[in-house]
């Protein structure tokens, strides 16, 4: 009788475990189709942003030159104007330029490389710490979709070091090992004790999400003293065309 009872019992615990499971795996779907939105999204406005508001600012700028060319022997005053007028469209130039490659720089389009490397750029002239990217000498090949989470990755990894680390070094490294691409983002900072969970924190979980979507694994090592380090190893099959990202169980 006593066996019989467990036996009933449990039915509906697998069942709840059948239905979290699959719950898991429907949000994952889900973060991924946004994710493929929002990035979509970032490539579209990136470039409205760029090409259609760029291309006004520059129209702008030739008539303020061409009026400045009329109108200069007129009146003492038009010389001022119009050099403040060539200054401001000048700053909103830099700011379309600054925008658009925030939500989506175009390095992307060339590879993962140039992109590490233009990150890096730009986060060592915005923090003055110093970032420096190791790549292997061969051509990296990956598709757009890994291309941007390795990306993003490392611009989310970049961003903690920039707020929590305090470090004055951080160093990105991308290798290929067998069958996998590795991103290593390593900085020289305190370190954090990686067993404590911090509420409303995602920028780590972030990450290990982007990387479980293309049945990559995530690792983290630090200590409180020593910098951290995260590691991201996307497998990539070497001849044969890559399989869609799938989702995968924990
Ligand atoms: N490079 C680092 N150096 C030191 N501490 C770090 C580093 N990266 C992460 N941490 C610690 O891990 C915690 C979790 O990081 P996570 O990116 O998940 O969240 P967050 O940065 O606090 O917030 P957000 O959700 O905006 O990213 C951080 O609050 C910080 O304490
Ligand atoms: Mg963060």
């Amino acid at each position: 009788v006593g066996v019989l009872a467990i036996g009933h019992n449990i039915t509906p615990l697998k069942k709840a475990y059948r239905e979290l499971e699959e719950s898991r795996s429907q949000l994952r779907g889900l973060i991924a189709h946004r994710e493929q939105v929002r990035e979509e999204e970032r490539k579209y406005i990136a470039r409205e942003v760029h090409d259609e508001l760029g291309q006004i600012l520059t129209g702008l700028r030739m008539s303020i030159s061409y009026l400045e060319h009329q109108l200069v022997n007129h009146s003492p005053q038009w010389p001022e104007y119009l050099e403040e007028a060539k200054t401001l469209s000048k700053e909103a130039m830099a700011v379309v330029k600054n925008v658009a490659s925030s939500l989506r720089p175009a390095v992307l389009d060339v590879g993962i490389v140039a992109a590490l490397e233009w990150l890096a750029g730009r986060f060592g002239s915005n923090t003055n710490i110093h970032c420096n990217v190791h790549v292997p000498a061969h051509d990296v090949e990956l598709e757009e979709a890994h291309s941007i989470a390795l990306f993003r990755i490392a611009q989310e990894a970049l961003t903690n070091v920039a707020r929590h680390a305090k470090a004055t070094r951080v160093d990105i490294l991308l290798d290929r090992e067998g069958q996998d691409y590795v991103l290593r983002v390593r900085d020289n900072g305190h370190g954090f004790d990686t067993t404590t969970k911090k509420v409303n924190s995602f920028g780590l979980m972030g990450i290990r999400e982007r990387a479980l979507l293309l049945n990559g694994t995530f690792e983290i090592h630090s200590r409180p003293g020593s910098g951290t380090e995260i590691a991201v190893r996307i497998p990539v099959p070497a001849s044969t065309p890559m399989a869609p990202a799938k989702v995968e169980k924990i």
